[in-house]
């Protein structure tokens, strides 16, 4: 692409294929959680907002929004314990919940959150990922998946360096510094 930032060193996913994927995940989720009478789309701030709100106007059955905030570390390493800014705003006990989650690196974010919500009781937990770096992650479990993508510092569709990039349409590798 001829207009791509100078610190940005090429795209990983394009806007159409970060499309059809998101249309499919939805596609599935829908498909397994069709007897359901509802479930809650559990966004964690601030990565997850654009997948999160394209994925939840594709699904065509009934479910709620909400969102948690973690503390984000550093700029590009992920040294420091996870820590919660922001809980949900209703109790989840009983209900079917889906994590939605931007990118899972060590799967320590994942893995945090995942336990936390556990403690809320939900009648099931998943989780939904747009990018996994590391296949050697922790141990968490990722059921809808959107793209395994290579180790570098990825921004854009919602993906963030030190709060830039963020709303790029797709997503892009930026350049070892
Ligand atoms: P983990 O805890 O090591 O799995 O890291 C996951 C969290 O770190 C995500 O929720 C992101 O907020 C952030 N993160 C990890 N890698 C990237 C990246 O390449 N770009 C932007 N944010 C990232
Ligand atoms: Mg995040």
């Amino acid at each position: 692409m001829s207009n791509l930032h100078p610190d940005l060193e090429r795209i990983l996913v394009s806007r159409e294929d970060i499309n059809n994927r998101v249309k499919e995940l939805a596609a599935q989720i829908s498909y397994d959680y069709r007897d359901a009478e509802k479930i809650y789309l559990i966004g964690i701030l601030k990565g997850a907002f654009i997948f999160l709100a394209d994925l939840c106007r594709e699904l065509t059955i009934p479910h709620i929004v909400d969102f948690m905030a973690v503390s984000s570390y550093g700029k590009t390493t992920s040294t420091g314990a996870v820590r919660l800014i922001m809980d949900l705003r209703e109790p989840i006990d009983g209900q079917h919940a889906i994590i939605v989650e931007d990118i899972a690196d060590s799967g320590k974010t994942l893995k945090y959150l995942y336990q936390v919500l556990q403690w809320h009781n939900p009648a099931s937990l998943r989780t939904c990922v747009l990018l996994r770096k590391k296949k050697n992650m922790l141990d968490v479990p990722i059921n809808y998946l959107g793209f395994d993508i290579s180790d570098a510092w990825v921004v854009g569709y919602g993906l963030d360096y030190a709060d830039r990039f963020r709303t790029l349409p797709y997503i892009a590798e930026m350049k070892q510094k």
